[in-house]
């Protein structure tokens, strides 16, 4: 929806915590289409958590890198498990949107080699938890960028019981948390219902990492 108020292109929400509101509008159509080939090559699927339940969110991957969870654990794998190939390639259009977003963000010279893609339909949610399955967490941030319906996010902080801010992410919004804010705690809350003229029912985060 449109703003009836001009919105700041860069909010700090805390140190490390930023976010471009629109980032991704200049180029939807491209995102979108390089968004919609990956996921024709490794379809979005329940995961499994090591608790054995299944999550609500669907993910894939594209990247050298994808993170998967099942019984056994969480980690990042090079091949899709459900095809055992390798996840589709990042599209151009992807990296170098992470890669200037996390700059503007005041993160130059990051190179993500992992992209999870988390389908959400209404009623989907994500519990608060931390992203700390990469290689060397200290070493880079996160950026993730939102497609489709909007959310309600919940940035925590270091520990479980912070209560989070709740910032509403909208199509085409960039976050970026990294720094003193990389390790912080962070959920969607359940995805209200509704209908997105690309996207449909659904919600697409697009979570760039350097995982490797
Ligand atoms: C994630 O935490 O990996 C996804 C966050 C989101 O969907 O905005
Ligand atoms: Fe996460």
């Amino acid at each position: 929806m449109d703003s009836l108020f001009p919105l700041p292109d860069r909010i700090e929400l805390a140190a490390g915590a930023v976010l471009l509101p629109g980032a991704g509008l200049a180029e939807q159509a491209l995102l979108v289409s390089a968004l919609e080939s990956v996921l024709a090559l490794a379809p979005p699927r329940h995961m499994v958590t090591p608790g054995g339940q299944s999550m609500s969110v669907a993910m894939s991957n594209c990247g050298r890198l994808g993170w998967v969870s099942d019984r056994g654990g969480y980690r990042y794998q090079s091949t899709d498990p459900d095809t055992g190939l390798a996840w589709p390639a990042m599209p151009d259009c992807l990296a170098r949107l992470a890669r200037s977003a996390a700059a503007r963000a005041g993160f130059e010279g990051f190179e993500p080699d992992a992209c999870l893609i988390s389908v959400y339909t209404p009623g989907a949610r994500l519990s608060l938890h931390q992203d700390k399955d990469e290689e060397n967490v200290a070493g880079h941030p996160l950026v993730s960028l939102s497609l489709g319906l909007g959310a309600s996010f919940q940035l925590g902080g270091l520990a479980r019981a912070d209560k989070p801010l709740k910032v509403p992410l909208v199509h085409g919004d960039v976050l970026i948390w990294g720094g003193p804010s990389r390790l912080r705690y962070h959920g969607v809350a359940a995805l209200p219902d509704g209908e997105h003229p690309m996207l449909g029912r659904r919600r697409v985060n697009l979570s760039f990492r350097k995982a490797g």
